[in-house]
């Protein structure tokens, strides 16, 4: 084969190939294989100088131009192939800085006292009841006096209770805002108390600082039916719809009478388990006490007798509940302490 053949043929391969390849590296192996140091073209050109001497300046010339024609159109390729890439690259790349940024992953949950109380408000909101709230540096009058508690009662000494000097102290229960609440606001009464309430007691089942909500309804016509239907409607509520209630005659001195209201085991079938075992939850008894009640005592009523509180117009019922207590019923916690130890595999369980 001519050397002039072999010019064109090499052409065409060199053609072929910058024709088939797609990006700029691909376009480089190109250019190397027919162009570079090692490739056959320049090789030819390198020849051109041993051939008869009429023959080198065609041959020559013929060369170069092949030379030149492909390094002109690698590198037109070349131009048009890198501005192909970098517009994908930028449509690939393209972040809109515009969006709204990804939500913050959840980094915790309620905490299952605070599930609880919510829980039960959502109850007690649906029965048309308000919320209020109450303070935890109470007096000894509405702590105790105004709630018909006589000299004696065991709950005034030092010892059960946090005096911050004679005539205040930090409430132990939420009782106060029924009184607090009937100053504020004239009968007919539907609310709920949660808040925190303080004793000294500490042990497997009693913190220093725990949560009760308190409950007071006062209208006319008010009976101790009405005090039943409606708890059993909040039990149904938390503990099931099977379940029962059952008031057992009891004392507080704000309440006459009083009773202690006790739901029905959602744990066993009449204090037995499935396996034939007494249940531990009800103690074998089918029952599980829940909170103290009572139809409002007309002495507690007499206090607040001139915001329209008359005994003999107005009745009502209250109860109160130890929000632990029902949590841990419910969820078969077994150690209140759980509650205060904040240990992230206790509290992660409680979704
Ligand atoms: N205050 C009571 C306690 O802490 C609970 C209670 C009992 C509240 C009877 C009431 C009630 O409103 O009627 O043990």
């Amino acid at each position: 084969m001519s050397i002039s053949d072999k010019i064109i043929e090499l052409q065409a391969a060199a053609e072929a190939a910058m024709a088939k390849a797609s990006t700029t590296a691909a376009l480089e192996d190109v250019r190397v294989e027919f162009l570079g140091r090692k490739a056959e073209l320049p090789n030819l050109l390198r020849g051109v100088a041993e051939l008869p001497p009429q023959e080198r300046g065609a041959v020559g010339k013929a060369a170069n131009e092949a030379r030149k024609s492909l390094e002109r159109q690698l590198d037109q390729k070349a131009g048009q192939l890198a501005v192909a890439e970098l517009d994908t690259r930028l449509e690939q790349d393209r972040v809109d800085v515009t969006l709204p940024a990804d939500p913050l992953p959840a980094i915790g949950r309620l905490h299952l006292i605070t599930q609880t109380r919510r829980e039960i408000e959502d109850v007690f909101i649906g029965l048309g009841y308000a919320i209020a709230d109450g303070p935890e540096v109470e007096t000894v009058y509405y702590n105790f006096d105004a709630l018909n508690h006589d000299a004696t009662h065991p709950a005034r000494a030092w010892t059960d209770t946090f005096y911050i000097s004679d005539d205040v102290l930090l409430r132990t229960h939420t009782s106060p805002m029924q009184v607090r609440s009937m100053e504020l606001q004239k009968p007919p009464i539907y609310v709920i108390v949660p808040g925190r309430v303080y004793r000294r007691d500490s042990d497997i089942t009693h913190t220093p600082q725990f949560h009760q909500i308190e409950g007071l309804a006062v209208d006319e016509g008010i009976t101790l039916t009405d005090l039943k239907g409606t708890l059993l409607t909040f039990a149904r509520a938390i503990f099931g719809p099977e379940r029962e209630i059952r008031l057992r005659p009891h004392f507080f001195p704000f309440t006459e009478p009083s009773v202690e209201v006790d739901v029905s085991c959602f744990n066993c079938h009449n204090g037995v388990l499935d396996n034939g075992d007494r249940c531990g939850l009800c103690k074998g008894t089918a029952w599980i006490e829940i909170l103290g009640s009572g139809m409002v005592d007309p002495n507690v009523l007499l206090h607040v007798k001139d915001n329209g509180y008359d005994p003999e117009t107005v009745q009502g019922f209250a109860f109160g509940m130890g929000i632990e207590r029902i949590a841990m019923l419910k969820h078969g916690v077994t150690d209140l302490r759980l509650f205060y130890d904040n240990d992230i595999r206790f509290l992660e369980q409680f979704a």
